[in-house]
This record gives structure tokens, C-alpha cells and sequence, in this order.
């Protein structure tokens, strides 16, 4: 089916919904201990089955365009080192030099033809061989083959790059994407323009992320700003194994509600869709010709995130009313999530330690938050 079939196909849905003041539900309300989100053991045992254990999408595919092009990041104390070689195979590293754990590149992004350790010159290729040694010879009878980079499992599919974060975990990127990888596809990343990149600290992992799954606060917190577009707490849900997605109904639905099918004009102006990567990849695409991919990635504080927004436009905006609708939907985004999300989710994770409650409860109308925490216990439990 192609992107029009499905929304419109969505917006059926939508509209069903809608008629009777309604949303997907699950079959019932769900409690979660707040132990979940407290628990110090259970943090890093989760932070090791999932964070470290599954493949992440650490970055997208056009941020490492050309060959030679990399990118640097630290992620859960693993620095990693993406890079895209002349064969136009991305790969990825650990980012610490083999002849005593410099770091070998210390810029966050740009291309390079090698390389090259800080401290004593050792230098290394996009396919992370050990192409050069300052004073060799001092080194004897060396077997450069055995010194190339540490590399990570990596693989690009659907326009991301997807790394673990230990060399000795392996991963099926296919099976680990399944039928979502389709849902995935359907979102062209490799034919976006990157327009800026920010980073954001947050609350806690599931506090954080607890805000990308529902639209229940969608005309409460967000009144102002991106739930000036949506309807709240009307959402379609539809899983792909542990990833999900998540569809919001915009305003305009209500001008289409009881007209025929002819009048509805292009079905994607109506409807909204989130694409969610289980464990923390969501892309979504509040406004046409917009979107807004987030990572939101644990820190060595349980408390705390980092989550990295990456702001697409269909295109390089190039005359003014492209560059403000680029800016507005930027700014918005950044308001939504820095001023209302996390200005709130910092205030929930500081209250979770004051015993006001014992267990936090999903409503029938909150299945993707249901799904997410079952689907975080099913990982995490498997050995
Ligand atoms: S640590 Fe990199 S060359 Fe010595
Ligand atoms: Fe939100």
C-alpha cells in the first residue's frame, strides 16, 4: 500500500473513533510499581538486557552521506565511531586507539581520509585497519592486522544505521525489525535534509520516554503548541512485534467528519503518524513537510537523559517561507519537548522517591505505554 492508501485507510479509523469520542484502548487499565522507574538493580540489569544487549538506531543513515564521512558519539559510557568507507559500507567502532585507548577521531561529525590518535599517531582507515604506526620498528615484529579499531555489529537498513553497543553481542537486524521495517521504509530517510541537531537533558529513561507514547496529553500540556494541531486523547495504535505506531487525528478531521470519501482531499493532511523503535527511537512527522526524530538515551544517572532531536524538512529551505516554516516547526518541537515534556518529567522524577505512589496506572487509552512496559520486562527477563 502506498503512504495515501494507508492514510486513508487511517483516517477511517480515525474518523470511527472520533464519531463516538473515542481512541484505540487496550482491553484494560494497566498498574506499573513505581519501582520500575526507581529500582537502582533493576536499572542497570535493564540498561544491560536492552540498552546494551539490542541493536540502536544511533544515527541516520544521511548523516554519514559520503564515503568518508563519520560520526562520534558516546553512548552509556561506549564511545562509538560511525563511519561510512569508500566501499559505501557503514560501520561502527569502538573509538579508542589499540595501542593504549585514546580516542582516534575527537570531532563529533565530518569526513576524513584517516584516522589519526592525538597521542602518539597511530593511524586508522574507515574500515577501522591500522594503516600507520609512528616509529614501527620500536614496536619489533608487529602484526598490524591484529591492531585494527574494535569494531561494533552494525547494520543500515531503512536509512539508519543500527549498532550494539558491545562487540561480542551479535544481532539479526531483519529479525530484530520484522514488519516494521516496511513502516520504516515508507518514511524515505535516506531522501530527508538534515536541518539542525540538539541535544537535550531529560528526566529518567521511562519518564521520558512514557511522554513520546501517548496523545492523552496532547491538548493539556501541549495546549500551546503541538496540540494546537492534534486531537487529544484520540490515538491509533498498531504493533510491529516490540515497535509500535502510533497515529494522531489533526483538527481537521472535524471538517471531514460525515462527508464522503471524494471531499476528504489529501488523506495525509489529516492524520499524524509517530513511528516508534522499541527502545528508544521515535520519528515523527507533526506536520507535512516536517519531522522530528528523537533518541532518547539513558545516562549513567538513572535520572537523567540525553536526548538527541534531529530536526527533517522534506527539503533544503531555501526561500523565506520555507526557512519559517522550518524555524517555526524547530522551535516548536524544541518548546514542546525541553518546556513542557521534560519541564514536567524532571518534576515527576523528582517526586517518584516521596512514596505519594506506590504504583503509576496506564488507562485503556494509554495501549502503546502498556505495550512498551511489557514489552521492557519480556526483554529484560530473557538471559
Ligand atoms: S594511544 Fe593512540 S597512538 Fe598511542
Ligand atoms: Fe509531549
Amino acid at each position: 500500500m502506498d503512504n495515501k492508501a494507508v492514510a486513508r485507510e487511517l483516517v477511517r479509523r480515525a474518523l470511527e473513533r472520533q464519531s463516538v469520542r473515542s481512541t484505540d484502548q487496550a482491553e484494560a487499565p494497566m498498574p506499573l510499581p513505581v519501582s520500575a522507574y526507581l529500582d537502582p538493580y533493576r536499572y542497570r540489569h535493564e540498561i544491560d538486557r536492552i540498552f546494551k544487549r539490542l541493536p540502536l538506531a544511533l544515527a541516520l543513515s544521511i548523516e554519514i552521506k559520503e564515503p568518508g564521512s563519520f560520526r562520534t558519539m558516546e553512548i552509556l559510557g561506549v564511545p562509538v565511531l560511525i563511519t561510512r568507507a569508500d566501499d559505501g559500507k557503514a560501520r561502527a567502532f569502538i573509538n579508542t586507539c589499540r595501542h593504549r585507548g585514546a580516542p582516534v577521531c575527537e570531532e563529533k561529525h565530518g569526513k576524513s581520509d584517516r584516522f589519526v590518535c592525538r597521542y602518539h599517531a597511530w593511524s586508522y582507515d574507515h574500515c577501522g585497519k591500522l594503516v600507520g604506526m609512528y616509529g614501527q620498528s620500536t614496536f619489533g615484529d608487529i602484526d598490524r592486522s591484529a591492531f585494527g579499531l574494535t569494531p561494533l555489529p552494525c547494520a543500515e537498513r531503512c536509512g539508519l544505521v543500527w549498532v550494539g553497543l558491545r562487540p561480542d553481542v551479535q544481532f539479526d537486524i531483519d529479525e530484530w525489525l520484522g514488519d516494521f521495517a516496511e513502516q520504516l521504509n515508507s518514511l524515505k530517510l535516506t531522501e530527508w535534509y538534515i536541518y539542525t541537531q540538539r541535544e537535550l537533558e531529560g528526566p529518567g529513561w521511562k519518564v521520558a520516554w512514557d511522554g513520546y507514547l501517548e496523545s492523552y496529553h496532547h491538548n493539556t500540556l501541549h495546549a500551546n503548541t503541538v496540540g494546537k494541531f492534534t486531537i487529544g486523547n484520540l490515538m491509533l495504535h498498531d504493533t510491529y512485534g516490540p515497535h509500535q505506531r502510533i497515529t494522531f487525528g489533526r483538527k481537521s478531521l472535524m471538517d471531514i467528519m460525515g462527508k464522503p470519501e471524494s471531499e476528504w482531499g489529501d488523506p495525509e493532511e489529516h492524520v499524524r503518524l509517530i513511528h516508534s523503535g522499541f527502545p528508544n527511537l521515535s520519528i515523527s512527522g507533526i506536520l507535512g513537510d516536517h519531522a522530528l526524530v528523537s533518541q532518547v538515551f539513558p545516562t549513567d544517572r538513572p535520572d537523567r537523559t540525553i536526548t538527541r532531536q534531529t530536526v527533517l524538512a522534506a527539503r533544503e529551505p531555501k526561500t523565506d517561507a520555507e526557512k519559517a516554516a522550518t524555524e517555526g516547526f524547530s522551535q516548536v518541537t524544541l518548546t514542546a519537548v525541553k518546556d513542557e515534556d521534560y519541564e514536567i518529567g524532571l518534576k515527576i522524577q523528582k517526586g517518584l522517591e516521596s512514596g505519594g505512589n506506590r504504583e503509576f496506572v496506564f488507562g485503556r487509552n494509554e495501549p502503546a505505554l502498556q505495550h512498551y512496559h511489557k514489552w521492557v520486562a519480556r526483554l529484560s527477563a530473557v538471559d
